[in-house]
Protein backbone atom coordinates (compact mmCIF):
# COMPACT_ATOMS: atom_id res chain seq x y z
CA UNK A 1 0.00 0.00 0.00
CA UNK A 2 1.09 3.28 -0.94
CA UNK A 3 0.54 4.32 2.61
CA UNK A 4 2.79 2.08 4.48
CA UNK A 5 6.01 4.05 5.11
CA UNK A 6 9.46 1.54 4.95
CA UNK A 7 12.89 3.01 6.32
CA UNK A 8 15.09 3.38 3.44
CA UNK A 9 17.99 6.10 5.05
CA UNK A 10 20.74 4.71 2.18
CA UNK A 11 22.49 7.11 0.29
CA UNK A 12 23.44 7.16 -3.15
CA UNK A 13 24.46 9.90 -5.30
CA UNK A 14 21.19 9.92 -6.89
CA UNK A 15 19.90 10.11 -3.52
CA UNK A 16 22.68 12.04 -1.30
CA UNK A 17 20.45 12.87 1.29
CA UNK A 18 19.06 10.05 3.96
CA UNK A 19 15.36 10.47 4.10
CA UNK A 20 12.49 8.32 5.78
CA UNK A 21 11.16 6.90 2.82
CA UNK A 22 11.69 7.17 -1.04
CA UNK A 23 8.92 9.81 -2.89
CA UNK A 24 6.53 8.67 -5.14
CA UNK A 25 7.49 10.09 -8.45
CA UNK A 26 5.47 11.59 -10.96
CA UNK A 27 5.91 8.40 -13.58
CA UNK A 28 4.65 5.74 -11.12
CA UNK A 29 1.20 8.28 -10.76
CA UNK A 30 1.11 8.63 -14.89
CA UNK A 31 1.47 4.28 -14.41
CA UNK A 32 -1.08 3.43 -12.47
CA UNK A 33 -3.42 3.88 -15.54
CA UNK A 34 -3.15 1.16 -17.64
CA UNK A 35 -5.04 0.52 -20.95
CA UNK A 36 -7.35 3.01 -19.58
CA UNK A 37 -7.80 1.26 -15.97
CA UNK A 38 -6.82 2.60 -13.00
CA UNK A 39 -6.89 -0.22 -10.31
CA UNK A 40 -5.38 2.11 -6.96
CA UNK A 41 -7.43 5.60 -7.29
CA UNK A 42 -4.75 8.39 -6.69
CA UNK A 43 -5.61 10.52 -3.66
CA UNK A 44 -4.60 14.27 -3.72
CA UNK A 45 -5.18 16.82 -1.36
CA UNK A 46 -4.23 20.39 -1.08
CA UNK A 47 -1.88 21.26 1.40
CA UNK A 48 -0.03 24.69 1.89
CA UNK A 49 1.81 24.64 5.07
CA UNK A 50 4.19 22.40 6.41
CA UNK A 51 2.22 21.19 9.49
CA UNK A 52 -0.71 20.25 6.74
CA UNK A 53 1.45 18.18 4.93
CA UNK A 54 2.90 16.17 7.93
CA UNK A 55 -0.69 15.03 8.86
CA UNK A 56 -1.65 14.68 5.58
CA UNK A 57 1.33 13.14 4.03
CA UNK A 58 0.92 9.19 4.91
CA UNK A 59 -2.69 9.35 3.40
CA UNK A 60 -1.88 10.82 -0.08
CA UNK A 61 -0.35 9.95 -3.07
CA UNK A 62 -0.38 14.00 -4.24
CA UNK A 63 -0.15 17.04 -2.62
CA UNK A 64 -1.06 19.69 -4.16
CA UNK A 65 -0.28 23.70 -3.34
CA UNK A 66 -3.11 25.39 -4.79
CA UNK A 67 -3.74 28.52 -6.03
CA UNK A 68 -6.40 28.31 -3.90
CA UNK A 69 -4.53 29.37 -1.46
CA UNK A 70 -5.27 32.67 -2.21
CA UNK A 71 -8.82 32.40 -0.58
CA UNK A 72 -8.07 29.90 1.90
CA UNK A 73 -4.70 31.79 3.98
CA UNK A 74 -4.70 35.29 2.17
CA UNK A 75 -8.14 36.01 2.58
CA UNK A 76 -8.31 37.05 -1.40
CA UNK A 77 -11.46 37.08 -3.15
CA UNK A 78 -10.26 34.81 -6.07
CA UNK A 79 -6.95 33.19 -7.22
CA UNK A 80 -6.05 35.41 -9.89
CA UNK A 81 -4.08 37.97 -7.02
CA UNK A 82 -1.78 34.86 -6.13
CA UNK A 83 1.95 35.35 -7.03
CA UNK A 84 4.64 33.32 -8.06
CA UNK A 85 6.77 34.45 -4.62
CA UNK A 86 3.80 32.56 -2.59
CA UNK A 87 3.65 29.78 -4.42
CA UNK A 88 7.21 29.51 -3.82
CA UNK A 89 7.13 30.06 -0.11
CA UNK A 90 4.18 27.59 0.01
CA UNK A 91 5.69 24.69 -2.17
CA UNK A 92 8.68 24.55 -0.24
CA UNK A 93 7.19 24.44 3.01
CA UNK A 94 4.90 21.83 1.70
CA UNK A 95 7.84 19.76 0.40
CA UNK A 96 9.72 19.99 3.55
CA UNK A 97 6.92 18.81 5.40
CA UNK A 98 6.12 15.47 3.35
CA UNK A 99 8.35 12.75 2.58
CA UNK A 100 6.00 10.17 0.88
CA UNK A 101 3.61 12.48 -1.02
CA UNK A 102 4.44 13.38 -4.58
CA UNK A 103 3.95 17.69 -4.46
CA UNK A 104 2.29 19.64 -7.04
CA UNK A 105 2.50 23.11 -7.55
CA UNK A 106 0.53 25.56 -9.13
CA UNK A 107 1.48 28.22 -11.54
CA UNK A 108 -0.29 31.02 -10.63
CA UNK A 109 -2.22 33.02 -13.26
CA UNK A 110 0.06 35.54 -15.03
CA UNK A 111 2.68 33.20 -14.94
CA UNK A 112 2.62 31.22 -17.91
CA UNK A 113 0.15 32.22 -19.91
CA UNK A 114 2.44 34.45 -22.44
CA UNK A 115 4.49 31.91 -24.11
CA UNK A 116 6.01 28.87 -23.24
CA UNK A 117 9.18 30.38 -22.59
CA UNK A 118 7.59 32.42 -20.05
CA UNK A 119 6.05 29.47 -18.58
CA UNK A 120 8.81 27.50 -18.54
CA UNK A 121 11.08 30.89 -16.15
CA UNK A 122 7.66 30.31 -13.94
CA UNK A 123 7.82 26.48 -13.75
CA UNK A 124 11.71 26.24 -13.45
CA UNK A 125 11.97 28.95 -10.27
CA UNK A 126 9.01 26.83 -8.46
CA UNK A 127 11.25 23.61 -9.48
CA UNK A 128 13.80 25.31 -7.92
CA UNK A 129 12.71 27.24 -5.15
CA UNK A 130 10.60 23.99 -3.76
CA UNK A 131 11.75 21.14 -4.89
CA UNK A 132 8.47 19.72 -5.94
CA UNK A 133 7.72 17.12 -8.07
CA UNK A 134 5.49 18.64 -11.16
CA UNK A 135 3.71 22.08 -11.93
CA UNK A 136 -0.12 22.22 -12.68
CA UNK A 137 -1.45 24.90 -14.85
CA UNK A 138 -4.91 25.82 -15.78
CA UNK A 139 -6.36 25.77 -19.43
CA UNK A 140 -6.65 23.48 -22.05
CA UNK A 141 -5.79 23.30 -26.22
CA UNK A 142 -4.96 26.90 -25.94
CA UNK A 143 -1.78 25.21 -23.04
CA UNK A 144 -0.93 22.25 -24.73
CA UNK A 145 1.82 23.39 -26.51
CA UNK A 146 3.21 25.03 -23.45
CA UNK A 147 2.49 21.76 -21.02
CA UNK A 148 4.46 19.68 -24.28
CA UNK A 149 7.39 22.56 -24.25
CA UNK A 150 7.48 21.90 -20.57
CA UNK A 151 7.67 18.33 -20.71
CA UNK A 152 10.47 18.25 -22.92
CA UNK A 153 12.32 20.38 -21.01
CA UNK A 154 12.28 18.12 -17.44
CA UNK A 155 9.16 19.57 -16.25
CA UNK A 156 6.39 17.29 -15.57
CA UNK A 157 2.62 19.23 -16.17
CA UNK A 158 -0.50 18.60 -14.37
CA UNK A 159 -3.28 19.72 -17.08
CA UNK A 160 -6.25 21.65 -15.66
CA UNK A 161 -9.97 21.63 -17.52
CA UNK A 162 -13.53 22.28 -17.08
CA UNK A 163 -14.14 24.84 -14.54
CA UNK A 164 -10.81 26.61 -14.47
CA UNK A 165 -10.80 29.43 -11.09
CA UNK A 166 -8.00 31.32 -12.66
CA UNK A 167 -10.40 32.34 -15.67
CA UNK A 168 -13.17 33.51 -13.37
CA UNK A 169 -13.81 36.76 -14.77
CA UNK A 170 -14.40 35.24 -18.06
CA UNK A 171 -16.61 32.29 -16.92
CA UNK A 172 -18.58 34.75 -14.88
CA UNK A 173 -18.38 32.57 -11.43
CA UNK A 174 -17.54 28.76 -10.45
CA UNK A 175 -20.53 27.49 -11.84
CA UNK A 176 -20.57 23.31 -13.25
CA UNK A 177 -19.40 22.99 -17.11
CA UNK A 178 -19.94 21.12 -19.77
CA UNK A 179 -24.13 21.69 -19.59
CA UNK A 180 -24.76 21.85 -23.72
CA UNK A 181 -23.07 19.53 -25.81
CA UNK A 182 -20.90 22.26 -27.05
CA UNK A 183 -19.46 23.17 -24.32
CA UNK A 184 -18.92 19.52 -23.27
CA UNK A 185 -16.96 18.66 -26.75
CA UNK A 186 -14.37 21.70 -26.09
CA UNK A 187 -13.53 20.53 -23.07
CA UNK A 188 -13.28 17.03 -23.81
CA UNK A 189 -10.81 18.07 -26.79
CA UNK A 190 -9.23 20.49 -24.02
CA UNK A 191 -8.61 17.70 -22.36
CA UNK A 192 -7.11 15.40 -25.50
CA UNK A 193 -5.18 17.75 -26.17
CA UNK A 194 -2.99 18.15 -22.61
CA UNK A 195 -3.29 14.29 -22.72
CA UNK A 196 -1.45 14.10 -25.98
CA UNK A 197 0.62 16.99 -25.04
CA UNK A 198 1.89 14.56 -22.10
CA UNK A 199 0.59 15.47 -19.07
CA UNK A 200 1.14 12.78 -16.85
CA UNK A 201 -2.52 13.73 -14.72
CA UNK A 202 -5.24 16.27 -16.00
CA UNK A 203 -7.68 17.70 -13.26
CA UNK A 204 -10.84 17.76 -14.27
CA UNK A 205 -12.94 20.54 -12.31
CA UNK A 206 -16.95 21.41 -11.94
CA UNK A 207 -17.96 19.48 -15.19
CA UNK A 208 -21.32 17.46 -15.25
CA UNK A 209 -21.06 13.39 -14.72
CA UNK A 210 -21.58 11.94 -18.21
CA UNK A 211 -18.54 14.62 -19.41
CA UNK A 212 -16.26 13.78 -16.55
CA UNK A 213 -16.78 9.95 -17.54
CA UNK A 214 -15.93 10.97 -21.14
CA UNK A 215 -13.04 12.06 -20.55
CA UNK A 216 -11.65 9.76 -18.44
CA UNK A 217 -12.41 7.17 -20.76
CA UNK A 218 -10.89 9.24 -23.49
CA UNK A 219 -7.25 10.04 -21.87
CA UNK A 220 -4.79 7.77 -21.27
CA UNK A 221 -3.18 9.46 -18.56
CA UNK A 222 -4.72 9.57 -15.29
CA UNK A 223 -8.24 12.36 -14.45
CA UNK A 224 -8.42 13.72 -11.21
CA UNK A 225 -11.79 14.71 -10.48
CA UNK A 226 -13.38 17.67 -7.93
CA UNK A 227 -16.56 17.78 -8.49
CA UNK A 228 -16.64 15.64 -11.20
CA UNK A 229 -17.32 11.83 -10.73
CA UNK A 230 -15.96 8.82 -8.61
CA UNK A 231 -15.27 7.30 -12.20
CA UNK A 232 -12.18 9.84 -12.16
CA UNK A 233 -9.12 8.13 -11.74
CA UNK A 234 -8.29 9.72 -9.03
CA UNK A 235 -9.67 12.94 -6.45
CA UNK A 236 -9.24 15.88 -4.89
CA UNK A 237 -10.33 18.33 -2.88
CA UNK A 238 -8.97 21.40 -0.98
CA UNK A 239 -8.58 19.80 2.47
CA UNK A 240 -9.67 22.82 4.40
CA UNK A 241 -13.07 22.46 1.97
CA UNK A 242 -13.65 18.91 3.90
CA UNK A 243 -12.53 19.51 7.16
CA UNK A 244 -15.38 22.01 7.56
CA UNK A 245 -13.12 24.87 8.06
CA UNK A 246 -15.76 27.38 6.12
CA UNK A 247 -19.44 27.57 6.57
CA UNK A 248 -20.58 27.59 2.92
CA UNK A 249 -20.14 24.02 1.71
CA UNK A 250 -20.10 23.53 -2.15
CA UNK A 251 -22.22 20.69 -3.30
CA UNK A 252 -18.95 18.92 -4.93
CA UNK A 253 -17.76 18.63 -0.91
CA UNK A 254 -18.02 16.30 1.18
CA UNK A 255 -17.62 17.45 5.03
CA UNK A 256 -15.26 14.53 6.35
CA UNK A 257 -14.90 16.78 9.99
CA UNK A 258 -15.89 20.56 11.47
CA UNK A 259 -12.89 22.00 12.35
CA UNK A 260 -14.32 25.52 11.95
CA UNK A 261 -17.05 24.15 15.58
CA UNK A 262 -13.52 22.71 16.94
CA UNK A 263 -11.35 25.77 16.68
CA UNK A 264 -14.07 28.15 17.69
CA UNK A 265 -15.01 26.09 20.89
CA UNK A 266 -11.30 25.67 21.63
CA UNK A 267 -10.80 29.81 21.46
CA UNK A 268 -13.68 30.15 23.62
CA UNK A 269 -12.89 28.13 25.96
CA UNK A 270 -9.22 29.49 26.39
CA UNK A 271 -10.89 33.32 26.14
CA UNK A 272 -13.12 32.67 29.30
CA UNK A 273 -10.09 30.50 31.20
CA UNK A 274 -8.03 33.88 30.45
CA UNK A 275 -10.93 36.71 31.83
CA UNK A 276 -11.18 34.47 34.80
CA UNK A 277 -7.68 33.70 35.28
CA UNK A 278 -7.52 30.35 35.81
CA UNK A 279 -5.25 30.29 32.41
CA UNK A 280 -2.18 29.43 33.31
CA UNK A 281 -2.23 26.83 35.96
CA UNK A 282 0.04 25.50 38.24
CA UNK A 283 0.94 23.52 35.09
CA UNK A 284 1.52 25.86 33.32
CA UNK A 285 4.04 27.74 34.78
CA UNK A 286 7.27 27.41 36.11
CA UNK A 287 8.24 27.99 39.83
CA UNK A 288 11.66 28.38 41.40
CA UNK A 289 13.25 24.98 42.07
CA UNK A 290 13.38 24.37 45.42
CA UNK A 291 16.79 24.86 47.51
CA UNK A 292 19.20 22.36 48.84
CA UNK A 293 19.47 22.30 52.24
CA UNK A 294 22.22 23.99 53.32
O1 LIG B 1 -6.01 25.52 -6.46
C1 LIG B 1 -6.52 24.44 -6.16
O2 LIG B 1 -6.71 24.10 -4.99
C2 LIG B 1 -6.90 23.55 -7.24
C3 LIG B 1 -7.74 22.36 -6.91
C4 LIG B 1 -9.09 22.78 -6.52
C5 LIG B 1 -7.76 21.37 -8.01
O3 LIG B 1 -6.57 23.79 -8.36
Amino acid sequence: MSTTFQLDTSTSRAHPTPAPMKRLTVPSIRQRKVDGITAEPVVMLTAYTARQAQLLDAHCDLLLVGDSLGQVIYGLPSSVPVTLDMMAAHGAAVVRGSYHAAVIVDLPFGSYEASPEAAFVSAARIMKDTGCDAIKLEGGAVMAETAAFLVRRGIPVMGHVGLTPQAVNVLGGYAARGRSEAEAATILADARALDAAGAFAVVVEGVVEPLAVAITQALSCPTIGIGASARCDGQVLVAEDMLGLFDRVPRFVKLYENLADTISGAAARYAAEVRARTFPGPEQTYQPRARAAE
